[in-house]
């Protein structure tokens, strides 16, 4: 079996776990409020990777973390995810109709039941967190809140889709498009590793060694999807393409072309790599994630 295959098969086999913690967290649809609740799932539901649950568990595996709560972080970070994405498609933000092959929960709903449903999405994602039942030590559930509100919030990812908003009159170089990518979307994918660590108890070490891999991962994710968006085949990845260019959004294929846009994702994937060395063969998922996310063509 190649090793690309043995990665995407990880994946998929965590998606299906994480798919099932997401059914029994997310209410079902009933009572006055079940509009709401009928469109959380439709937006939920709906064949999105799973990368950052995968993230959560691969990364807990490393520390030995019981499954059932390392699966219902992967839930909360992939309902907070959701909800980034529900608004990111409405139509004062990027103005996107389809969404992981499918309308988007404004098309499908309207805009207003599509900002409840993010509302939602997002407060059911700290509920979680805070159960009991995701971890018995109260200062793992507050680490896991705290983490999960820095990387969601105005220094996080909504601090930089106000930059992506605003970037198209803000002449951004590198660095700063290197920040915008890092906000909107490196913050919950760190917290996606971060979290494996806290729930693992992880030394000091161990913690930013996890978050110094998880730094290069998400920027070379961020301008995977760039190139997606530039080149991809919009059947295959499920939305739109073109569009940033159409906007124009400040990303790394805008501002050094997609040849070496490419270059600088690969460099990013083996870089993230260089930081596991000291997990050894243990890290083999977290190394083939690296790959996966700059060779994907979804
Ligand atoms: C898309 O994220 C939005 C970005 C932050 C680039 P994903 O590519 O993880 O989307 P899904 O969850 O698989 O649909
Ligand atoms: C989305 O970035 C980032 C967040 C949702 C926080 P994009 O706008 O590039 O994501 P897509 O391409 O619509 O999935
Ligand atoms: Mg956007
Ligand atoms: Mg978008
Ligand atoms: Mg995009």
């Amino acid at each position: 079996m190649g090793n690309s295959h043995f990665i995407e098969q990880a994946i998929t086999a965590t998606a299906e776990a994480v798919e099932k913690a997401l059914d029994r967290l997310l209410p079902q649809p009933e009572g006055l409020e079940s509009r709401l609740l009928e469109a959380m799932r439709y937006a939920v539901f709906n064949g999105g990777k799973r990368l950052r649950p995968f993230l959560v568990v691969a990364t807990a595996d490393l520390f030995g973390v019981d499954k059932t709560r390392s699966l219902r972080v992967a839930a909360a970070i992939e309902c907070l995810h959701s909800y980034s994405l529900v608004h990111d498609d409405l139509p004062s933000m990027d103005n996107d109709d389809l969404r992981r092959g499918k309308p988007t929960t404004h098309k499908q709903y309207d805009e207003a039941t599509a900002i409840l449903v993010g509302d939602a999405l997002q407060s059911l994602a700290f509920e979680i967190l805070a159960s009991e039942k995701t971890h018995a030590d109260p200062h793992v559930r507050i680490d896991l809140v705290r983490a999960l509100a820095k990387a969601a919030g105005p220094h996080g990812m909504v601090g930089g889709q106000m930059i992506d908003i605003e970037a198209d009159h803000m002449d951004l170089d590198m660095g700063g498009v290197s920040r915008l990518q890092q906000l909107k979307t490196g913050a919950l994918i760190c917290f996606s590793a971060e979290a494996g660590a806290i729930l693992g108890k992880a030394d000091d070490h161990r913690r930013s060694q996890l978050l110094a891999y998880a730094r290069d991962l998400g920027l070379a994710f961020q301008i995977a999807d760039d190139l997606l968006d530039h080149q991809g085949d919009p059947d295959v990845v499920g939305k739109a393409v073109g569009k940033d260019a159409e906007q124009g959004k400040a990303t790394f294929v805008s501002l050094m072309g997609a040849e070496r846009a490419q270059q600088q994702a690969n460099m990013l994937a083996d870089q993230a790599v260089s930081h596991l060395k000291d997990f050894g063969e243990r890290a083999i998922l977290l190394q083939g994630l690296a790959k996966f996310v700059v060779h994907r063509d979804f």
